[in-house]
């Protein structure tokens, strides 16, 4: 059986991820909620997005506690600008001493949308041209063409990162309720860090944030705002059910 180890907070992932598991069957698994280190799998494949060209907090911890004999194949996407992500995740799975197979990169829209709103078409168009992708990416593996990444990164970048990631809990302090929240406590239950709890009936936001924008992107009411703003815009991939973000399959 082949696990397939995901992260994803608004969908991009998981759609790539049922897509590996149509494709070579196997267990969807959601990383934050699992403390294996995947030795119960033959094979492990990793799915996850590219966070300030590295990874997202869930992976990065789970990376060094991997079943080290397993075949590992990682596919990252991402919105924009890989920037090295491929080059730092090969970097820290040998120094893991992982025994890594392939990476594979593919563009999906944008998920950190608190600053810029892309238009409609283009996030459509995006969506039309990562299916194609994932579908070559999956007859790559198929045929064993397995893809590392040639140039290393540089120790500034990974410093960078590493400083990025170090300030990714100011963004939870930046987040706050407004009037049309509901009490759904959504928000409390998705939140992969256990950062939101309910405090004397109110939604209190934590200082330990890992920037994955998924209680704001997928509150039903929108009344998760950063800072002031207004902005409506929020984005979860149409491809997969929302409910399904967080679930093993
Ligand atoms: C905190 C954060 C940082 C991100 N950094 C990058 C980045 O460095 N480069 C990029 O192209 N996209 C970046 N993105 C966008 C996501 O990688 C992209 O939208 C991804 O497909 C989201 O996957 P998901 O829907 O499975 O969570 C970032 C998103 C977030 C929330």
């Amino acid at each position: 059986m082949i696990g397939i180890l995901y992260f994803s907070s608004t969908g991009n992932s998981l759609q790539i991820a049922k897509k590996v598991k149509e494709r070579f069957c196997g267990s969807i698994v959601y990383i934050p909620k699992y403390d294996g280190d995947g030795s119960e799998f033959q094979r492990l494949f990793i799915v996850t997005p590219i966070y300030s060209f590295g990874l997202p907090t869930p992976v990065f911890e789970l990376l060094p506690r991997l079943d080290k004999d397993k075949d590992l194949i990682v596919i990252q996407n991402y919105g924009g600008m890989i920037g090295g992500a491929d080059a730092l995740l090969y970097d820290y799975a040998k120094q893991f001493g992982l025994k890594i197979k392939g990476i594979y990169t593919v563009k999906m829209p944008e998920n950190y949308t608190l600053f810029l709103v892309p238009p409609k078409f283009y996030t459509k168009s995006i969506l039309k041209s990562s299916g194609k992708r994932i579908d070559k990416i999956l007859d790559k593996i198929e045929k064993e063409e397995y893809y590392l990444p040639k140039s290393k990164i540089k120790t500034a970048k990974k410093e960078t990162y590493l400083k990025n990631k170090s300030n990714w809990h100011l963004i939870g302090n930046r987040f706050s309720v407004n009037d049309s929240c509901i009490k759904c406590h959504k928000c409390i239950q998705i939140c992969p860090s256990n950062n939101i709890s309910l405090e004397n009936g109110e939604i209190v936001f934590k200082d330990n944030c890992i920037a994955c924008l998924g209680c704001y992107q997928r509150c039903p009411q929108k009344a998760i705002v950063y800072l002031d703003k207004k902005s409506k815009y929020r984005y979860v991939n149409p491809n997969v059910k929302e409910s399904e973000i967080g679930k093993d399959l």
